[in-house]
């Protein structure tokens, strides 16, 4: 069975726990080294990435990229609309030559389904880089982040703070997999996916959807927001005025317990959902987040090529 991580559940929990597991080890295991060089096991070795990117991407691109030179392998970015997807050819069709060529896939797209679809045809692992829907690598890394805090992910407090978007639904999964609870500081209209929230609350995780921005982050241990604005969405005013009450100021942090840490999976819109002294701040953990990229993703190609 080829596996593809389109979704947490796609590795369920168990996986999850060996690809955090392999990236923290494998993060200290090469400390000091220069970013290129390859791990000592080489474990991708002679194998090559491809990456589908019908979005724009700094860290995840560059992340598969620097995690595929670590393990001793290539990858090569396509940009979609260069490709003959971007003029026509399907996506299945896209899938079977693919599979013929490289040895797993990245996608960032909008639509979950042509993620779905590109997987149905696909013989070889696809990997969700983004897409409406979800942001699963993101969370992979986020998790890595908590866990080097001396953190542990069972009954952790995790208070997201504006929109219910892709970064949230993945967070709500997550917490589903690793029992820890999320409070989801939303206004109105801005709610996160109700699949993904009953898919949580089913595996015995509390997802509290919570208008007051102040209560959303009362005693957490971490607290996590986003664009108020994802790409391919309006940046429309009412959605902007709406959603300035669950901004993460100082004054917001201050109500999480004195030792939570912020996360934002970045680019940040600084003044926007989150400022510039809360994200440059001393419970900010942004950049090892964003660096985690990469040891995220190394893992999440070793488990998908089944040597995890
Ligand atoms: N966090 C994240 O996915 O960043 P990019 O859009 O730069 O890839
Ligand atoms: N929610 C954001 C995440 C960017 C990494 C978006 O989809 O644009």
């Amino acid at each position: 069975m080829t596996r593809h991580f389109l979704n947490l559940a796609d590795a369920g929990a168990e996986a999850l726990s060996a690809i955090l597991n392999d990236a923290l080890a494998r993060k200290v295991a090469r400390q000091g080294w220069p970013k290129g060089r390859a791990d000592g096991d080489a474990p991708l070795k002679d194998h090559t990435l491809g990456m589908i990117f019908e979005k724009n991407s700094t860290r995840t691109r560059v992340s598969f990229e620097m995690a595929m030179r670590q393990l001793g392998g290539d990858a090569m970015f396509m940009a979609a609309g260069q490709m003959q997807l971007g003029r026509g050819e399907t996506v299945a069709d896209t899938a079977r030559v693919l599979s013929r060529m490289v040895d797993a896939i990245v996608i960032r797209t909008d639509d979950h389904a042509k993620v779905e679809e590109l997987a149905a045809y696909s013989s070889v692992p696809v990997i969700n880089g983004l897409t409406d829907l979800s942001h699963p690598c993101q969370i992979v890394a986020d998790l890595l982040t908590i866990l080097e805090q001396g953190k542990a992910l069972p009954g952790l407090e995790v208070a997201w703070l504006g929109d219910g978007n892709n970064v949230l639904a993945s967070i709500i999964e997550a917490a589903g997999l690793m029992k820890f609870n999320v409070r989801a500081g939303c206004p109105k209209g801005y709610e996160p996916d109700a699949d993904f929230v009953a898919q949580a609350r089913a595996q015995g995780a509390r997802i509290d959807i919570i208008a007051d921005a102040t209560a959303a982050v009362d005693g957490a241990d971490i607290v996590v927001t986003d664009t108020w604005v994802s790409m391919g969405q309006d940046h429309a005013h009412n959605k902007i005025a709406a959603m300035f009450p669950y901004q993460v100021n100082e004054a917001l942090m201050a109500k999480a317990k004195p030792d939570a840490r912020f996360l934002h999976c970045l680019p940040a819109h600084r003044g926007e959902e989150a400022t510039d002294a809360v994200l440059d701040g001393p419970q900010s953990l942004i950049w090892d987040e964003a660096e985690n990229r990469i040891h995220a993703q190394k893992s999440i190609l070793l488990w998908a090529l089944g040597l995890l």
